[in-house]
């Protein structure tokens, strides 16, 4: 647990474990974000300050304080989960980019060290696992004035899922039952409101949303990687059924798409808000 002080209550009693024994097949199979959004980040950082600040929360492998780096902007980059700082922080190394990564939650941003005055916020796949109106208030207190807070989403609201969501959900379903669990030993709370709904009642009350449209593309091989890198179907909670669940994805999807190449249309999302 990271922390049981009542102002930094997180919303799962142990969040640095709901991703547990994911990171390196989500460093491995996870795809990128739409580059059109990770460059409208950082050219936002850029035009509120000449050597901007981010915080990353929830930042797991590192995929979007990496890409922010690489354009020049200053990440702290917080993460309860040691395995996916771990992975970060290996990746950094590869890249040969500097980013500071601490082991914390989005609930308790506002007492990192150097979170103060960041120009922005970022938040990618990971808002939902937080308490959002209490990391909202934390975020009230780092980010300086005119800054803004930007929930990165690979799969916008009420956009069609890839096609074989149902093929894999179905042999899901088999393995670890239709309620997503959240990590082993945790049920997932299922968020109430949307980012930008949420947004709207923050300090960031002036939101916009940009929406991505763009092709994905994988192997059978990665497709099947990509369903460990979720918290409901993580090799840790698979365990020793973990081989047999690969086996029944990849079987169910060559059965029907024989040529085990896979692509469909996604629409991921930039929701943003800032101070009115
Ligand atoms: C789906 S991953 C997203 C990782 C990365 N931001 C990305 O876009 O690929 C969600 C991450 O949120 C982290 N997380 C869960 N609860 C959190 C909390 N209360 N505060 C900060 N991060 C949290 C998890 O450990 C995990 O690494």
């Amino acid at each position: 647990m990271v922390s049981t002080q009542t102002e930094h209550r997180v919303l799962y009693a142990d969040a640095g474990r709901i991703f547990e024994s994911t990171a390196d097949h989500y460093a491995r199979y996870r795809l990128p974000y739409p580059e059109f959004l990770t460059n409208s980040v950082a050219a936002l950082a850029h035009d509120h300050v000449a050597a901007p600040r981010m915080v990353d929360l929830g930042c797991g492998p590192g995929p979007v304080s990496l890409a922010l780096a690489s354009r020049g902007v200053d990440m702290l980059a917080v993460d309860p989960s040691s395995e996916m700082l771990a992975t970060a922080k290996r990746r950094a190394a590869e890249r040969g980019l500097l980013v500071d990564w601490r082991r914390g939650t989005g609930e308790s941003i506002a007492d990192e060290q150097g979170a103060a005055g960041v120009s922005g916020a970022v938040i990618a796949d990971a808002f939902h696992w937080m308490d959002r109106p209490r990391v909202l208030r934390q975020l009230d207190r780092v980010v300086a004035s005119g800054g803004f807070v930007a929930a990165l989403c690979s799969h916008a609201t009420g956009a069609p899922r890839p096609w074989w969501h149902d093929v894999v959900a179905a042999v899901r379903a088999r393995y670890v039952g239709r309620v997503p669990a959240a990590g082993v030993g945790q049920d997932y709370v299922v968020p109430q409101g949307d980012h930008q709904a949420l947004l709207r009642n923050s300090a960031f009350a002036r939101t916009s949303v940009i929406r991505a449209e763009h092709t994905v593309r994988y192997t059978v091989e990665e497709l099947v990687g990509v369903q460990f890198t979720y918290a409901y179907s993580s090799p840790a909670l698979l365990g020793d059924q973990a081989g047999a669940f690969a086996d029944d994805v990849a079987n169910a999807l060559l059965g029907v798409e024989p040529s085990g190449m896979f692509e469909a249309e996604v629409t991921a999302a930039l929701i943003l808000g800032w101070r009115p």
